[in-house]
């Protein structure tokens, strides 16, 4: 029997108008410019304004690009997976409202959490039902309201991330492209340095969570980088082993945009160049599970059928990993 792979046949991406620059963040936080820009690689970040307005509003003008340019009836989307950590609300899932507001009425429809490796996870689970031969077009977005969730009292976090959403269509394909190999892996023990306590059921939503800032995104980024690089790296390091690729063989390393400091100490341990590695952390800063969507996005005039890529990424939970795909168009 040939084999099905999950090909990725479209991405897309949106991002909200409004530039929050480093300058304006000067004048929030203490913190300069020329701090950002060297130890975070980013200049500005994109901001969702508008009261009422979710996660899903850009993962819908994601989605509706996609289908738009993939010519693909929203009625022939079967399942839409939204990974994110900024939901609209506990529930509903953002999913759900992205595949009513791109008129998906016969898709069945989930979040993934997996903080910002929530595009990985929900790469490989979206390829599962792609191979199982039952399924034929799933639609998979990663967004995040970042600003949702950020304390811009907090110089820590809120320099770091910003809004957005990329999107994929992923087929069936018998011609060898589409997803290789995925290694993923997660590991709690790292919750202490990366998380958001308040409003779950641990602990739900009161005067006093509000109070004491335990809706917003807590870091302590030190670890947090350390375990990013080796994470990140082994994973990149076992992927490539057990498939016999060499550096050369890779056309592109595409790794979460979270510091620039990570992507370079990454890219250096699996002796990449600089030049085949997707970097557009100074625009967009980041958005969690939106930015390995939103870099194919960036790049997708430049890739080519067949090529070799590398996926990486890192977050809260922690969540890890590596997929290798060959680009199917
Ligand atoms: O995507 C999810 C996973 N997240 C990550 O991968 C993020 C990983 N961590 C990081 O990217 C970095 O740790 C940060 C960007 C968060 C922080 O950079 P750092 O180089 O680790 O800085 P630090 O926290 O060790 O702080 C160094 C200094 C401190 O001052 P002292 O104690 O040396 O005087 C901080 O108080 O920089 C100071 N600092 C700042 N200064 C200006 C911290 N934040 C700022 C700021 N502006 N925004």
């Amino acid at each position: 029997m040939t084999k099905i792979s999950a090909a990725i046949t479209g991405v897309h991406g949106y991002l909200p108008e409004y530039r929050l620059t480093n300058k304006e963040l000067e004048t929030m936080v203490d913190t300069n410019d020329e701090w950002i820009r060297t130890r975070t690689g980013i200049q500005e970040r994109r901001i969702l304004k508008g009261e009422g307005k979710g996660t899903s509003v850009m993962g819908i003008e994601a989605a509706k690009g996609l289908l738009e340019k993939t010519k693909t009836d929203p009625k022939d989307v079967e399942l839409v997976i939204c990974a994110t950590v900024t939901g609209d609300m506990i529930f509903p899932d953002t999913a759900n409202l992205i595949a009513k507001g791109i008129g998906a009425t016969n898709a069945f429809s989930f979040d993934l959490n997996a903080a910002c490796s929530g595009f990985l996870f929900g790469l490989q689970t979206a390829s599962m039902y792609i191979e199982s031969g039952r399924y034929k077009k799933v639609l998979l977005v990663g967004a995040d309201k970042m600003s949702s969730i950020i304390d811009y009292e907090d110089r820590a976090t809120c320099i770091i991330f910003g809004d957005g959403a990329g999107a994929v269509l992923l087929e069936p394909n018998t011609e060898g492209v589409g997803l290789q190999d995925a290694l993923l892996k997660s590991d709690a023990t790292g919750a202490e340095f990366l998380h958001l306590k308040a409003g779950g059921s641990a602990y739900p939503s009161t005067a006093e969570t509000v109070a004491n800032k335990e809706h917003y995104v807590f870091q302590n980024g030190r670890p947090v980088f350390k375990a990013a690089v080796s994470g990140m790296s082994s994973s990149v390091g076992e992927l490539m082993k057990r498939n016999d690729l060499k550096t050369e063989d890779i056309k592109w390393l595409v790794p979460h945009q979270a510091n620039i400091r990570i992507i370079e100490s990454v890219a250096r341990m699996a002796d990449f160049p600089l030049e085949r590695v997707m970097v557009n952390i100074e625009k967009y800063g980041n958005t969690t599970a939106a930015t390995i969507p939103l870099c194919l996005w960036d790049w997708e005039d430049q890739l080519q059928k067949g090529d070799n890529l590398i996926l990486t990424s890192f977050g809260g939970g922690f969540t890890w990993g590596a997929i290798y795909l060959k680009w199917a168009y």
